[in-house]
């Protein structure tokens, strides 16, 4: 039986920007037919038996609009209930809540006024990919104009302390797949380097990466936190990212948690990743 799956994207990029490639045939190969098509477009999503979010960058300016989109897809993985809770990064305060190493985080939504910490610092905006909106502060340094600038688009602005283990060991990002490790690798630092030549998203340096126990501890954590939270078995999410960075005291702290659309690094991995994926698919469909 032929099953249809669609990897969504934007239009800007059209079929991704080539992270993907090798899961379209690992998905042909398990019986589906597959094709791209940017999540506002006229493509009829309702009729695919899986519709999985994977290039989607431009959703943060419009994120209402790509909600509202979300529940209209009947097959929608991650789910738009998962999609709706991930695509703001106050979730970040809730696993900080459920007692999780999170780098620490504070909201200040628009009309109440910041507090920056005393060291180094980033301002973000809740909603965002990409890094678009994020910038780095030396301590002392007033982030005000920043902060109004995030709260005039109608972002809530979220503030950390700059972990400068970015700096020199970078993001340890693990990938699950079905809710099971899958692969990991690391990404450089961010802020300062330039946007990819679409403008979309900051280009970055990623390579494979063994990750070391202490990391998949917490990665294990930050997914059994999140599925409670959202009152699903980890086996629903098709595919999750667990952004890592190292504290001042070297101890692994999350960063991001990624169900909406990430870079899976399959470009940095075994090539059995995409079939990992393909079949973590067919399990959804299950
Ligand atoms: N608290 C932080 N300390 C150090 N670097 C940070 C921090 N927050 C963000 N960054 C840098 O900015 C990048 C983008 O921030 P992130 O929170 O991952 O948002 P997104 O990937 O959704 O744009 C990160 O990959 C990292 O390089
Ligand atoms: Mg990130």
């Amino acid at each position: 039986m032929s099953r249809t799956a669609v990897l969504v994207s934007c239009a800007e990029l059209p079929t991704g920007d080539g992270d993907d490639d090798a899961v379209v045939p690992a998905l042909t190969s398990l019986g589906f037919s597959v094709e791209w098509a940017p999540w506002d477009s006229s493509f009829d999503f309702s009729s695919a038996d899986a519709v999985i979010l994977r290039a989607t960058w431009d959703y943060a300016a419009r994120r209402p609009e790509f909600l509202a989109w979300c529940e209209s897809v009947p097959s929608l993985v991650n789910s738009a209930a998962v999609v709706r809770w991930n695509t703001d990064k106050s979730y970040l305060v809730e696993l900080l809540d459920a007692g999780l190493a999170v780098v620490p985080t504070s909201l200040v939504a628009p009309g109440s006024s910041p507090s920056f910490p005393s060291s180094d610092f980033v301002v973000k905006p809740s909603v965002g990919a990409g890094s678009r909106g994020a910038a780095r502060f030396a301590s002392g340094a007033d982030a005000s104009a920043h902060v109004a600038s995030l709260h005039a688009e109608g972002h809530t602005a979220l503030i950390q302390p700059y972990q400068s283990s970015v700096d020199t060991d970078g993001e340890l990002a693990l990938v699950y797949l079905g809710g099971v490790y899958s692969h990991a690798f690391t990404k450089g630092a961010m802020l300062g380097s330039t946007l990819d030549s679409s403008g979309l998203y900051l280009a970055e340096e990623l390579a494979p990466a063994s990750p070391p126990a202490d990391a998949v501890a917490l990665a294990e954590d930050v997914l059994d936190a999140a599925s409670a939270l959202l009152g699903i078995l980890r086996a629903e999410l098709l595919y999750a990212r667990v952004d890592l960075v190292r504290g001042a005291d070297g101890k692994p702290l999350l960063l991001e948690l990624e169900l909406a659309e990430p870079s899976l690094g399959f470009r940095q991995t075994d090539p059995g990743a995409a079939m990992r994926f393909a079949s973590a698919v067919r399990q959804q469909l299950a």
